[in-house]
């Protein structure tokens, strides 16, 4: 069974065969590809709140002529309210669909029941821990605005200690060559020690920058993400979301090549006032999902996930 669970799956040869598919559904006439997932129904599963996931996923599953069952809100609106395991829900679920689209609060339940799935489930989020779908939207969105994947100074702003869109996106980065990282974080929110010591042994070259305008110099990518307020402990640990964001103030050091991601939503980071700059790919971004996730669906439940 081939679940979607991490991006350590996905080499340089699947991701440029799923850029690529991402790339050719894009512009396809409807008529030509609304049959390629015709018979098939896809369950979506979030147990954590969702906009872009959860109904990109589900416009990929009709744009291909699929169908969706939906649990929106599943911890409180399904059995797992009631103390159903997730291996129990994977069971049942997957005795009624093709495959299974889940967000889970919790990574390491979400990896415990996989193996029960008697179809292929794809982690569209797992507490702090990965978003594959997302790093491989950010990955395409990457090779759209700037026309390579490898040989880019990438800043990373906000929390890196739980934005699981970071973990799995710079994970990705571990298998392109020439990357350099400029981290600027809350003290307390930086990387995982483990992910750390994951970019050393891949040769991802890793600075902490002191300030935003010292991240954002010589980036080619800003990639700006939300403080995880729901996975902070205590609250006053929130500082000023804003302070390590970029600002509009900030555009003047930025390389006019240079692009800026957000997996949004942005709650403070990013003002508004910078959208109408060439530069903000956010948007770009978030519709490269819906392509993305159709060439993967189809790649899942064609069962040619290799
Ligand atoms: C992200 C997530 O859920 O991890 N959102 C998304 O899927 N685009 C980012 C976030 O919530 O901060």
């Amino acid at each position: 069974m081939r679940h979607v669970s991490t991006v350590r799956q996905f080499g340089l040869t699947e991701t440029t065969r799923l850029i690529e598919r991402a790339e050719y559904l894009r512009t396809a006439k409807r008529a030509e590809i609304q049959k390629n997932l015709a018979g098939m129904l896809v369950a979506t599963l979030f147990y954590e709140p969702s906009t872009r996931t959860r109904l990109s996923f589900e416009a990929a599953v009709y744009r291909l002529g699929g169908q969706v069952i939906s649990a929106e809100n599943a911890q409180e609106n399904s059995s797992s309210k009631k103390g159903e395991t997730l291996a129990d829900v994977f069971r049942i679920v997957g005795a009624y669909v093709d495959a299974i689209v889940i967000r889970h609060h919790s990574a390491a339940e979400l990896e415990e029941a996989m193996p029960y799935a008697p179809v292929p489930v794809i982690n569209a989020g797992a507490g702090s821990g990965e978003h594959p779908t997302q790093a491989l939207l950010d990955v395409y969105t990457i090779w759209r605005e700037l026309g390579r994947i490898d040989h880019l100074s990438v800043a990373v702003l906000g929390d890196l200690k739980y934005g699981r869109t970071v973990h799995s996106l710079l994970r990705m980065f571990t298998m392109m060559s020439n990357i350099s990282l400029k981290l600027y974080y809350p003290e307390g929110l930086g990387l995982p020690g483990d992910l750390l010591s994951e970019m050393a042994q891949a040769g991802v070259r890793v600075e902490h920058a002191g300030s935003v305008e010292e991240a954002l110099a010589d980036a080619d990518v800003v990639y700006q993400t939300r403080i995880q307020a729901e996975r902070l402990e205590a609250l006053e640990e929130v500082c000023a979301a804003s302070d390590y964001a970029i600002q509009a103030k900030h555009l003047s050091v930025l390389p006019a090549h240079a692009r800026i991601l957000h997996p949004l939503p942005r709650v403070g980071e990013i003002d508004p006032a910078i959208d109408p700059d060439a530069r903000a790919a956010y948007f770009r971004q978030a519709e490269n999902g819906l392509y993305l996730r159709m060439a993967l669906l189809e790649q899942v439940l064609k069962g040619e996930l290799s």
